[in-house]
């Protein structure tokens, strides 16, 4: 571990901001497209870039004057900025909406929304992991299989068959139903959706361009908008939270473990404000990235169809049609490796934000505090010298391959690595051998495929797709697909 004590001078080369349009000219492209931008930068510049030369962007850090906005890849920068807690801290936010958190009374739900995990570094991190954990051990993530094989079978149950369907809908819908049963149980019916769908809105449009551009509370503006579902939110978590309280009972979902989660050493338990915080961060991470892993895997097997039939035998040869239990799973090896393939060639979330917390060295650079450092996942599980030919769906790469953590990070690395990922896991291995047993999935190429989203990556235009009974007729679909898509992954013409 390297550290330096006074402010360096910034170093890092990258381009110049446009003549007028400035900086935020750059924070609007990457936004766009996070994956193409700093892929170009890399060409040009290596592997620890400026987003733009000279200065920081503060689109990811809250704090005031951010030097500089550094882009890197690569399993050595991976592991620096992964392991080195104490000078590599994590911010809920956007920067600007973090930063308005104490402005008025509007703006309070924003100190404790998405804050979480996410919002907490140093020692609370690590007390606050550790009262989380046993909501994510593994024996507590087995015992929501029979949700999750509930669910599934319900919604597949009712898709259409021999019709244009957007997959990415459906396996948002699906994500989200299974994501409200295993964090507030069974018990609130409707309520629990209502909370979902409130908390799904005001996760999209934190994250959008126009909240971080244009911050402030008038009717009319997105931001007003989003103070409005947050305060919304607010009154329908506490509500929850007190019932729950009040019923003393722990019905098996995550927020009443929680609510009964206490310190091993001090006896403490978390706070209302921290639950809020804690449930509606574990809500938006973990929806949106099992959704869209799902449905880029859909997609890339719509294109593989000798993959696709190995896999069914596979699956057809363990569970001959049933839903697997927990056990099975293990019996299942090329289901595990589509999935790591999978998440490697088109990674869910593609970079991960930090702040440096003091001047420190990366490379042959020294950051000052407080540079926005974010470390580029996708370009990682996309590097020659690790993956040879990485833009080839490969599963078969995976037998006896083990690469280290640093060179494979789907779900991060280091302390902060993603505490839902067992589940995440758990959930998308058994929506796809119910999914793929019973149907198949013809692409349908009516709109490019176009990469999207700033955190996590979504096909922009959706997945439309035609389900048939299963009838293993692989080849059609296979072919034909535009957009950018053909950049991160090969394709059959
Ligand atoms: C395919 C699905 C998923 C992917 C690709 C994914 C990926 C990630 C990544 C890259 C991080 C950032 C770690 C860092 O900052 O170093 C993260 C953190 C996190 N994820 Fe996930 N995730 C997934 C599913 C889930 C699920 C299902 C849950 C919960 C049910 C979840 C909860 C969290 C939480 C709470 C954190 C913050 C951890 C911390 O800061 O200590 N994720 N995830």
């Amino acid at each position: 571990m390297t550290t330096i004590t006074a402010q360096p001078r910034w170093s890092v080369p990258g381009p110049r901001p446009l003549p007028i349009l400035g900086r935020p000219a750059m924070v609007l492209r990457f936004a766009r497209d996070s994956i193409g931008v700093s892929r170009s930068l890399f060409q040009t510049y290596g592997s620890v870039v400026s987003l733009t030369a000279g200065g920081g962007t503060n689109f990811y850090s809250p704090l005031p004057n951010c030097p500089g906005t550094v882009l890197t890849y690569g399993p050595e920068y991976v592991r620096q900025v992964t392991s080195q807690h104490e000078i590599y801290y994590k911010y809920p936010l956007s920067g600007r909406l973090y930063s308005k958190r104490n402005d008025s009374t509007r703006t309070e739900p924003l100190k404790h929304f998405a804050a979480g995990l996410f919002g907490v570094n140093s020692l609370t991190h690590r007390q606050h992991r550790q009262l989380l954990m046993p909501a994510f051990h593994k024996q507590r993530i087995n015992s929501y299989g029979d949700d999750i094989v509930v669910i599934t079978r319900s919604l597949l149950e009712q898709l259409p068959i021999g019709k244009p369907t957007d997959i990415a809908d459906v396996m948002r819908l699906l994500s989200l139903r299974i994501a409200t049963k295993t964090l507030f149980g069974c018990d609130i019916g409707e309520e629990g959706g209502k909370t979902a769908k409130t908390l799904q809105q005001a996760f999209t449009l934190e994250g959008s361009v126009g909240v971080s551009l244009l911050p402030f509370d008038l009717p009319g503006l997105p931001y007003h908008h989003l103070l409005n579902l947050m305060a919304q939110l607010d009154n329908e978590m506490r509500v929850l939270i007190q019932r729950k309280r009040a019923s003393g009972t722990n019905d098996g979902d995550v927020l009443s473990m929680l609510i009964q989660a206490r310190d091993a050493e001090s006896g403490v338990s978390l706070t209302e404000d921290e639950l809020l915080g804690h449930v509606g961060a574990i809500f938006a991470a973990g929806h949106e990235t099992s959704a869209n892993a799902l449905t880029w895997t859909l997609f890339l097997l719509s294109q593989h169809p000798e993959v696709t039939a190995d896999l069914l035998d596979e699956l057809q040869s363990v569970l001959h049609g049933e839903a697997p239990t927990v056990e099975q799973l293990q019996q299942l090896p090329l289901l595990e490796r589509v999935l790591k393939e999978s998440m490697r060639v088109l990674t869910p979330v593609p970079w991960n934000g930090r702040v440096t917390s003091q001047p420190t060295e990366l490379g042959s650079y020294t950051l000052p505090s407080g540079t926005e450092v974010l470390v580029n996942i996708y370009q990682t599980h996309h590097m020659p010298e690790v993956y040879p030919e990485p833009e080839r769906f490969h599963p078969k790469r995976w037998e006896g391959f083990e690469p280290t953590m640093f060179e494979y990070n789907p779900f991060s690395a280091g302390s902060r690595i993603c505490i839902g990922a067992g589940f995440a896991m758990l959930e998308i291995k058994i929506v796809l051998a119910m999914l793929l047993q019973k149907y198949r999935l013809q692409y349908l190429s009516q709109q490019p495929v176009e990469r999207s989203g700033f955190i996590v990556m979504t096909p922009k235009h959706g997945m439309p797709m035609i389900l048939h009974n299963q009838d293993r007729q692989f080849a059609e679909g296979v072919g034909g697909v535009r957009g950018n898509v053909r950049e991160m992954v090969h394709l059959p013409a």
